[in-house]
C-alpha cells in the first residue's frame, strides 16, 4: 500500500467476531454429533485456514444466506491424509486445537507444524503435558506431531504454570467428551474463553466457572451441534480506537461492547482519547489538546492485553512525555518499533524489562519494555509488515506520517482484519493499493 499521511480517520465501520473465538467455535463444531451454524464469522484468512482443516477432515461447510453465517456437518469426520494435512504447515496456530476434538471422533490426530505471528517462542508444553493428563499419547515427528489415544481420554486434574488462552482452550475442548471430571486450575478467562464456554454449554457439555480462576467440566457422552452468533473482536476494536486517536480522526466502531473493553477504554482515556458508548457500538475520538503519556503492562485477562499495546504505541508517539509499556505475555513483541524509529519515533526497547519497584506484575524472565518519548512528528518511509498486530501499527503510523509511504508485506494483516483495506477506504484515508 503506498499510504498518504495526515489525513484523520473519520466514519463508521463494523467490527465482526473475533478471530480468537470463531477459529475455536469452528475446530468446536468437531465435537457435536449435529451440524453448527457459526453467525458472525469475520472475512479473515485464518478462518480459512480453519476452514480448510476441517474440510480435510470431512466436515462439510455450507455459507448460510447471510455470508457472515457459516454451517458445520461434522457427520462424516474421517482421518485426512498426512500430506494434505503437511499442506497447512506454517500457517495458523489453531490446528493445536484439533487434538481433542480428533482424539475423541477418530481415535488418532496428526496436527501439522504450527505458524502464527513470529513474537516469541510460542512452545506448546502446557498443551502437550494437559493431553498426556488425558491419557493421550503425543510422538513428536520430524515435522507435525501425532497423538493417539489407547484407553481413551478420561477426566484430569491440571494446574496450567500459565493462564494460557490456548492451553485452557485445549483442556475445554478434550475434557467435555473425556470420561469423568477435569479440574483445571489457573486458567484464562478471556471474553473469548467465556464464549466459547457458552458454545459448549449450548453443545450439551458441563462446564463450571469457579473463583480464582478454576474451571470444573463434568464429561457427558455426546454433544449436540449449536447455534451461535461469535463475539465481537477486541482486538480489531481497540486498533481503530487507537487508530482515531493517533490520526486525530474521529471513528464509530459498530459491534463494540463496553464490558470486554473497559480496561483498553481506561488507558484511551488517560491518553487523553475520548469516547462515548452506544448500544451498537462506540465512537472513539482525539478531543483536541495534547495528548498524555502513559504506563502499561500488558497482561492476561482483565488486565490490559497485549494485543492493544501496538496500535496504541502509535498515537503515544504523539503524546507530550515519556510512556512505557511493559510486555509480559510474549518475549519478542516490540519488533514492529523499529520502523516507527525509522519514521521518527523515539522508542527504546530494553529486551530485559525495566528495574521498577511500583511494578504489579511479577518480573517474568522473557519480559520487554518500550520506553516511547513524544511527541515526535512522523516521516513516511517503506516498512515491511512483520506480523499482525504490528502491520496494523505501521499502518496507522504511514497515516500520520508526512509523505508517502510504502507498506509492504499487508498479506499478513488479513489474517486478522476483516477488509480492512476497505474500511480503510470508507474511513477517509490516502492511499494506493497494488495487489
Ligand atoms: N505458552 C507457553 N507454553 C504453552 C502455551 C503458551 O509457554 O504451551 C506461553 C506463550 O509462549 C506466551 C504465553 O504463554 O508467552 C501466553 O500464550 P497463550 O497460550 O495465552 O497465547 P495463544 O493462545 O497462543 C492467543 C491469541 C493471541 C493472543 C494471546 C494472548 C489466538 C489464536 N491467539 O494466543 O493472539 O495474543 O492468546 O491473549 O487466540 C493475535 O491475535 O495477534 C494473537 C497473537
Amino acid at each position: 500500500m503506498i499510504i498518504k499521511g495526515g489525513k484523520p480517520l473519520k466514519g463508521r465501520i463494523e467490527v465482526r467476531g473475533a478471530k480468537n473465538l470463531a477459529t475455536k467455535a469452528m475446530v468446536a463444531t468437531l465435537l457435536g454429533k449435529t451440524p453448527s451454524v457459526l453467525r458472525n464469522v469475520p472475512n479473515i484468512s485464518d478462518v480459512r485456514v480453519v476452514a480448510g482443516l476441517l474440510a480435510l477432515h470431512g466436515v462439510l461447510i455450507t455459507k448460510g444466506e447471510n455470508a457472515d453465517e457459516w454451517h458445520f456437518d461434522p457427520s462424516n469426520v474421517e482421518v485426512a491424509h498426512k500430506a494434505d494435512i503437511d499442506a497447512h504447515a506454517g500457517s495458523s496456530r489453531i490446528p493445536i486445537l484439533f487434538c481433542g476434538p480428533l482424539l475423541h471422533r477418530l481415535g488418532e490426530a496428526f496436527i501439522p507444524d504450527l505458524g502464527g505471528c513470529r513474537i516469541g517462542d510460542r512452545p506448546i508444553d502446557f498443551h502437550l503435558d494437559a493431553l498426556r493428563e488425558f491419557g493421550a499419547v503425543v510422538e513428536k515427528l520430524p515435522s507435525g506431531i501425532s497423538l493417539t489415544a489407547p484407553n481413551g481420554l478420561k477426566g484430569a486434574n491440571i494446574e496450567l504454570p500459565y493462564p494460557s488462552v490456548g492451553a485452557t482452550e485445549q483442556v475445554l475442548l478434550t475434557a467435555v467428551l473425556a470420561e469423568g471430571q477435569t479440574e483445571l486450575r489457573n486458567a484464562a478467562i478471556e471474553p473469548e474463553i467465556i464464549d466459547l464456554i457458552c458454545i459448549l454449554q449450548k453443545m450439551g457439555a458441563i462446564i463450571s466457572m469457579e473463583p480464582n480462576r478454576v474451571i470444573f467440566i463434568e464429561g457427558v457422552e455426546e454433544l449436540r451441534g449449536y447455534d451461535h452468533k461469535a463475539i465481537f473482536d477486541r482486538n480489531e476494536a481497540a486498533s481503530w480506537a487507537a487508530a482515531a486517536l493517533a490520526t486525530k480522526g474521529d471513528i464509530f466502531v459498530g459491534g463494540v461492547r463496553q464490558e470486554e473493553m473497559m480496561t483498553f477504554l481506561n488507558a484511551f482515556r488517560k491518553v487523553g482519547g475520548d469516547f462515548d458508548v452506544h448500544d451498537d457500538g462506540i465512537r472513539f475520538w482525539h478531543p483536541g489538546g495534547d495528548l498524555k503519556p502513559v504506563t502499561i503492562e500488558t497482561d492476561v485477562h482483565p488486565g490490559f492485553m497485549t494485543d492493544w499495546q501496538q496500535p496504541l504505541v502509535v498515537a503515544l508517539t504523539q503524546a507530550s512525555g515519556t510512556s512505557t509499556i511493559h510486555e509480559t505475555v510474549y518475549e519478542n513483541r516490540f519488533g514492529f518499533t523499529d520502523a516507527l524509529n525509522t519514521m521518527g519515533a523515539n522508542i527504546v526497547v530494553h529486551q530485559n524489562g525495566l528495574h521498577d519497584e511500583s511494578r504489579r506484575v511479577k518480573r517474568r524472565e522473557f519480559e520487554q519494555a518500550a520506553v516511547i518519548t513524544g511527541p515526535t512528528p512522523l516521516t513516511a518511509a517503506d516498512v515491511v509488515v512483520p506480523d499482525l498486530r504490528g502491520g496494523f501499527s505501521h499502518l496507522i503510523a504511514a497515516m500520520i506520517a508526512e509523505g508517502e509511504s510504502k507498506v509492504s508485506n499487508i498479506g499478513i494483516i488479513a489474517r486478522g482484519y476483516e477488509n480492512f483495506i476497505e474500511k480503510l477506504r470508507l474511513l477517509g484515508a490516502d492511499f494506493v493499493f497494488e495487489a
